[in-house]
């Protein structure tokens, strides 16, 4: 090995007579991204030295000074203080010239039964994995906010959409709980990722594994993981662990987008259901008037930084022959990126949402027009008056038209027009009209009425404690 990193490279330079080509050298180093690893380097390192050190394939000695030289390296890198190189490609190879420069000899025993192959899968999951639980944090913290919000508003109305036309009155907590069972899945997701990811590649080496006697129980324990993976060709070749993680993430952009796109509606002058604090809105430099909710439209824009990601190494792996390529070295940036994205539309949707001022006044008179209890008009004929479902759909229509040619709402028109409709509607049928009757007779399992919605914040405040 020698020193001379402007000739052939000092780690694998042996059979070389000349350097790379500048632009060689640039599409092949990695450092510039990957020294985000290096926590996870040093550790799976350490863990490594202590394990050779352990089954003998090391002297205690030189295990020693490999584990405390590269504490060193840790600390340099961490205060700032670190001569990465490209020259050295990636940080693999620029924690372990520092450490041949901090300690000697040693520092060359350390990739002993092992290579860059195993090294860089072991250290890629143990950053994949404290991703996912910081999603995981992130994602309860949302919830919890979801809850406080669907506590509060258990029994406010609001217009329900489909085709974002005026469907059915909901309440406000009824729907702020739908996104809390849309994030608690989001986080399911990335739990069970995290599960399944969580075996450890170190000591697959190269593909085929070692002749050294290792003890790959070992290493996996110390770096926290379940089990060694059990075939090392595919120890070193999968990124699926990657991929689940871009998926769930994907997903749970997804879901932020839509809530984000709600607050944009929401907040807009036509609807005015939500206002942004000060802290959450931006203003125009031209329009004096403007109030921006740039943030959700940030967040409803994310998506397609993650999916994005997603879509590149999903098209990275797609194909690739057993075992490493190259190519995997495409992994780490779509990935940062994407875990970045994530958990800062995360953060600023929590805050978003914690800081919301709900104009409730505003939602129960959007609930109230729009026809909004037609169908418990229809509901009612069919439960009072034994009319078949389709029948009294027919009857509520023309009642709609009617009130609609007066300008008026349901509850508006007389018992003689409702009756000129159907002679089986009397006064009673005014009581379904209202919104908040509405909301309250839907008492189904999972339904808007404020009983049920309190039933499932209960729930979930049990299950977030
Ligand atoms: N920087 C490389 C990567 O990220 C490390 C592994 C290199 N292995 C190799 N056989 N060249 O994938």
């Amino acid at each position: 090995m020698t020193d001379d990193t402007n000739s052939s490279n000092a780690m694998w330079g042996g059979r070389f007579a000349a350097g790379p080509d500048a632009i060689m050298e640039a599409i092949n180093a990695s450092i510039s991204f990957d020294k985000r690893l290096y926590a996870q380097d040093i550790r799976g390192s350490r863990a490594h030295a202590a394990m050779l050190a352990a089954t003998g394939i090391l002297t205690n000695s030189d295990a020693e000074a490999i584990g405390e030289g590269l504490l060193t390296v840790l600390s340099e890198i961490e205060a700032g203080d670190f001569p990465f190189s490209t020259a050295l490609e990636d940080i693999h190879m620029n924690v372990e010239a520092r450490l041949k420069a901090l300690i000697g000899e040693p520092a060359g025993r350390l990739h002993t039964a092992r290579s860059r192959n195993d090294q860089v899968a072991t250290d890629f999951r143990l950053w994949v994995r404290d991703q996912a639980d910081a999603a995981i944090t992130s994602l309860t913290a949302l919830m919890k906010v979801l809850v406080a919000q669907a506590e509060q508003g258990a029994d406010w109305v609001m217009p329900g959409f489909t085709h974002l036309q005026t469907a059915q009155p909901v309440t406000w907590g009824h729907h702020m709980m739908a996104y809390v069972e849309m994030f608690a899945r989001d986080r399911s997701r990335f739990e069970d990722a995290r599960k399944r990811m969580n075996e450890c590649p170190l000591g697959s080496a190269a593909l085929a594994g070692t002749g050294f006697p290792i003890d790959r129980h070992m290493t996996a324990q110390a770096l926290g993981f379940d089990r060694p993976m059990a075939n090392s060709l595919d120890g070193v070749s999968d990124r699926d662990f990657a991929l689940e993680f871009l998926s769930a993430a994907a997903i749970c952009s997804v879901h932020l987008s839509r809530l984000a796109e709600e607050l944009v509606i929401w907040s807009s002058a036509q609807f005015r259901f939500v206002a942004m604090s000060d802290k959450w809105s931006t203003g125009s430099s031209i329009m004096p008037q403007k109030r921006n909710p740039d943030a959700a439209e940030l967040i409803r824009a994310k998506i397609g930084r993650v999916l994005g990601a997603a879509v590149a190494l999903f098209t990275v792996m797609k194909g690739l022959p057993l075992a490493y390529s190259k190519d995997m070295q495409e992994d780490k940036e779509q990935v940062f990126d994407a875990a970045d994205t994530l958990m800062l539309a995360l953060a600023a949707m929590t805050g978003m949402m914690s800081d919301l001022t709900v104009n409730t006044a505003k939602l129960e008179a959007a609930a109230s027009s729009g026809f909004s209890t037609a169908t418990d008009l229809a509901d009612w004929l069919v439960r009072e008056a034994g009319l078949p479902f389709r029948e009294a759909h027919h009857v509520t229509g023309s009642l709609v038209a009617l009130a609609e040619k007066k300008g008026c709402d349901l509850p508006d028109l007389s018992l003689e027009e409702l009756k000129s409709a159907h002679p089986a509607l009397t006064e009673a049928v005014y009581s379904v009209l209202g919104v908040h009757n509405s909301v309250a007779s839907r008492q189904s399992y999972g339904g808007t009425a404020p009983d049920q919605v309190r039933a499932q914040v209960a729930r979930w405040q049990g299950l977030l404690a």
